[in-house]
């Protein structure tokens, strides 16, 4: 028996969090080992669910006296594996999802504390109470946690104006490798006293210690809005869109989201109760939103103007303006029920990549070209936050074929991709992170000095290799 299944390693666990912090029964742990794609399985030891800051570092404590690696877990939603344990059986899934609580909201510093397992949901509803904003929005808001936005450094729908994760920080509070608290939650806008180490940590994804809460920032909430989908000619004509109704809307601009027919025809095909909000059938389109903090904000009229422009320009071929909320919710519906859509046409072969916005649409073109000559029939599912230069290309086998054989092409696929990524100087992954899925890519694929650099900062900050061993780096690595 190993150590970490030992009746007295379990006892000792269990005496930092109690039995409501330890599942071992197969069937409960089965969620905490398998991620929301069915995409990548694992064992785990035990699943730990401390309660509090203290607890978490007594059990890591434990962990690294025992030579025992941890993988920190948050809601389970990420995509690229890296909340998931490897096959072994011998690491330990450590769950954030009992520290849920807002430690404090400070209105005139615009600042909230919460804890990692505060669901992204709830802290914007929080958030909002407090007649204040927090911007972060994903599809997967109503299950992800603080945490894993932070070790992620989670992007989404709103960056645009607001920043991602990184930049919606101010403060962090760490769990380090051999159990140590590092208490970083300063709620300061400036602070230049060395190295800025809460940016180590954020993106890290889980490699480099547990982060246990944070100091977010908060930004007035909005009154207004209005939201358009728009039916487009091709991706050069979004990028001309985004560049003319950012000059005349400025921050008012909130959200820009392009797909592609495909992706709307996957979701039109298994999400129940979407319609295509327009008549004809076009190539690509556009999820527009402008906000305001002013009630009564002539958004709609400002969207009107800057879209009969675009028409006059060439650049819009149809458009639907959201008349109330609900409908502007179901637009959103077509934009967030892509990933689920794409679920049910087996495979889908993920590929988070950015760009220099301005080379969008070559890239989309080149790599389209360069895909379909060597696959031919390959569905591109190609969408994103094309205002962040955000594109996820992803990849559905062709129609009717067989799911393991197209899956054998998973490598000379990405592979295609990642190439064109480089050429136009862009990034394998803009905002999943490596995980498991993306660290061998990432050495080829990045500079070697960055890699020498990050894994200098890995031994230094864990050098027994406990923290998430195989993501971000590769196990042999
Ligand atoms: P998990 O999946 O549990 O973990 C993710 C990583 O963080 C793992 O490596 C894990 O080890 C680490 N981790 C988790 N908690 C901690 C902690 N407290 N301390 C240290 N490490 C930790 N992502 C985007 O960026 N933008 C999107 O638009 C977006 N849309 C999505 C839509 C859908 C439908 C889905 C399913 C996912 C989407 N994602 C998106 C990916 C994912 O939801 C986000 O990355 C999210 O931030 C992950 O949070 P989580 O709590 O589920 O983390
Ligand atoms: C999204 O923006 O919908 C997700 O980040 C993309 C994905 O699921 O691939
Ligand atoms: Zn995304």
């Amino acid at each position: 028996m190993s150590l970490v299944t030992s009746p007295e390693f379990i006892r000792r666990i269990e005496s930092i969090v109690g039995s409501a912090g330890l599942v071992q029964d197969p069937e409960r742990m089965h969620s905490y080992l398998v991620d929301w794609r069915n995409a990548y399985t694992g064992n785990a030891a035990l699943i730990v669910r401390p309660a509090n800051t203290e607890q978490v570092a007594a059990v890591v404590r434990l962990c690294h006296e025992a030579n025992v690696a941890l993988v920190p877990q948050g809601g389970n939603t990420g995509l690229c594996g890296g909340s998931i344990p490897d096959a072994t059986g011998q690491q330990v899934v450590l769950s954030l999802t009992r520290m849920t609580r807002i430690r404090e909201i400070d209105p005139a510093n615009a600042t909230i504390t919460v804890e990692a397992g505060v669901i992204l949901q709830q802290l914007q509803q929080a958030a909002s109470e407090a007649g204040r904003l927090f911007p972060l929005s994903l599809g997967a808001e109503g299950s992800c946690t603080v945490g894993g936005n932070l070790a992620t450094n989670a992007g989404g729908t709103a960056v645009l104006r607001y920043g991602n994760m990184r930049e919606l920080t101010l403060g962090i509070e760490v769990v380090l490798p051999d159990g140590r608290i590092w208490n970083g939650l300063r709620g300061l806008r400036k602070d230049n006293t060395g190295y800025d180490l809460k940016h180590l940590f954020i993106g890290s994804e889980g490699t480099l210690g547990i982060i246990t809460a944070a100091v977010l920032k908060l930004f007035p909430a909005t009154h207004s809005m209005a939201t358009a989908w728009v039916a487009l000619p091709s991706p050069e004509a979004a990028i001309e869109l985004i560049s003319h109704i950012r000059g005349v809307c400025a921050d008012r601009l909130t959200g820009f989201e392009m797909m592609s027919r495909q992706s709307l025809e996957f979701v039109l095909s298994h999400v129940a109760g979407c319609r295509d909000p327009l008549t004809s059938e076009q190539p690509w389109y556009a999820l527009i939103e402008l906000r305001d903090t002013i009630s009564d904000a002539p958004l709609t009229e400002l969207l009107e103007t800057c879209l009969s422009h675009a028409f006059e320009q060439g650049l819009v071929i149809d458009a639907v303006i959201a008349s109330n909320d609900s409908q502007a919710a179901a637009l959103w519906g077509l934009r967030e029920g892509i990933s689920e859509a794409q679920n049910h046409e087996g495979p889908s072969l993920k590929h988070d990549i950015s760009v220099p916005v301005s080379q969008i649409p070559a890239f989309i073109e080149r790599t389209d070209k360069a895909l379909q000559a060597r696959f031919p029939g390959v569905r591109i599912v190609s969408y994103g936050h094309i205002g962040d230069g955000n594109l996820h290309y992803n990849i559905s086998k062709p129609v009717g074929a067989d799911d393991v054989a197209f899956k054998a092409n998973e490598l000379a696929i990405m592979d295609i991709i990642y190439q064109k990524t480089g050429e136009f100087n862009g990034s394998i992954s803009a905002e999943h992170g490596l995980g498991q899925s993306k660290p061998a890519a990432a050495v080829r694929f990045k500079d070697p000095l960055e890699i020498e650099l990050m894994r200098a900062i890995k031994r230094t900050l864990d050098p027994t290799g406990l923290m998430n061993p195989g993501k971000v780096f590769a196990a042999e690595q």
